[in-house]
Formats: C-alpha cells, structure tokens, sequence
C-alpha cells in the first residue's frame, strides 16, 4: 500500500509527510512518482475543491492501471477572516494572484484589517482532506484552527500565511512554530490525525 498526496504546494506535503510518518505506509507526493495534476478549482466550498484534487490522480492511476494498493489523499484549505466576512477562503491561493509573493499578500491583509481592533481580528484556518480509496470509494474529513489575524507578521516557519496568523496556544504566529508545534494544533495536523485513525482501523495499516 501507498499514499500519494495530490498537491504541488511544498508546505503541504511537508506537513502530510510529517503527520502521517508513523504509520508503515509510503506517503508520496506528485513530485515523487512524476504526475502532473493540476486540475481546475471551480468548486464553491474547501470539500468540493479537495474532490476535484483528488479525482483527478485517482481518474490519472487507474487510466493507467495503477490504483490498485494505492491510497490518494488531497486537501483544500484556506484562510477564513471573520473582517472580510470569510475571506479569502476558498480562495487563500489565489488572492492578489497565484505568483503574488506571501510577504505582500500578508501585507495587504494586514492593511486590510487596520481598522479592526482585537476582538475584530479573528480567523480560522480551514482544511478538508478528501481521500480515495483503491476501489474508488472516497472519505471526506475536515477541521479548523482557530486564532487571530496578528498586527505584524512574524516568523519564517510554514508557509503562506503562517506569519500573520496569531495560534493563542503558543502565543505566537504559526511562522514562529517549529514544525511539531503547529502540526498538533492546526487545522492539517487534527484532519490528518482523525484521517489516519479511519486508514488504520479499515485498512489495516
Ligand atoms: P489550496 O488548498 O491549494 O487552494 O491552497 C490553500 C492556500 O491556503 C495555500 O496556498 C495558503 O495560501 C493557504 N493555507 C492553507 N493552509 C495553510 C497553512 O497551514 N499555513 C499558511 N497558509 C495556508
């Protein structure tokens, strides 16, 4: 049995790779076994996106005879500003545009939330993992971590928008967490963790 994780975003498939490390499976990225997906995001909600991920790889396998002992994992996630009524959201990518540099599209947010003060700063960080199975079954899972956006960006850890979003149990912005701190509270760690307890139980793994 393999996993391979439907993402070409580096930050991800370090944190899947890291969470899903102590089970005896192999967990593989695109990059890993040379496939190139990167399918339209035109659903409305992180579920629907992280279906259209994942479909596409499993579609790519088994057109090829290749789903058999293989699990495919993707996820949709993104960053909820309850100032900007949930924005970015499922957009968190593409704000200001997929090649705009994070330190700028981090500064925008921040000017964007000028005007808010503490209470008003809130935020959550979304993550829904949808996985196919070999026979083509699929399971849907989903978790959040909530925080606050922070007054400056802080911190080179992560990615994305890791700088600017304040995790009250450390009391600190996720680039400032070391990658064991963030994964056992974000919102990738928990959905991972509750994803990989379903593999072991039905799968045997
Ligand atoms: P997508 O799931 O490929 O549409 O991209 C999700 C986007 O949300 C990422 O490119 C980041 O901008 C943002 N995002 C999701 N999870 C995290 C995280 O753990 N830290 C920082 N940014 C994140």
């Amino acid at each position: 049995m393999r996993i391979i994780v439907a993402t070409n975003n580096k930050g991800k498939a370090k944190e899947f790779k890291e969470v899903l490390s102590d089970i005896s499976v192999e967990v593989l990225t695109l990059k890993d076994i040379g496939m190139v997906s990167d399918p339209e995001e035109n659903g409305e909600t992180f579920a629907e996106n992280a279906r259209i991920k994942a479909m596409d790889v499993y579609e790519k396998l088994k057109a090829a005879g290749e789903e058999k002992d293989t699990i495919v994992m993707a996820d949709d996630s993104g960053l909820c500003i309850d100032f900007l009524g949930g924005e970015p959201g499922v957009k968190s990518a593409r704000f200001m545009g997929h090649s705009t540099p994070y330190n700028e599209k981090n500064r925008a947010i921040l000017d964007l939330l000028k005007g808010a003060r503490d209470g008003d700063r809130g935020a959550s960080f979304v993550c829904h993992v949808c996985t196919v199975l070999p026979d083509g079954r699929v399971i849907d899972a989903e978790s959040e971590m909530r925080g606050s956006i922070a007054e400056e960006a802080k911190g080179g850890e992560g990615f994305g928008y890791d700088p600017i979003f304040y995790v009250p149990e450390y009391g600190k912005t996720g680039g400032e967490l070391t990658p064991e701190e963030k994964n056992a509270v974000s919102h990738r760690g928990k959905v991972l963790r509750k994803v990989r307890e379903f593999l072991c139980r039905e799968m045997n793994l």
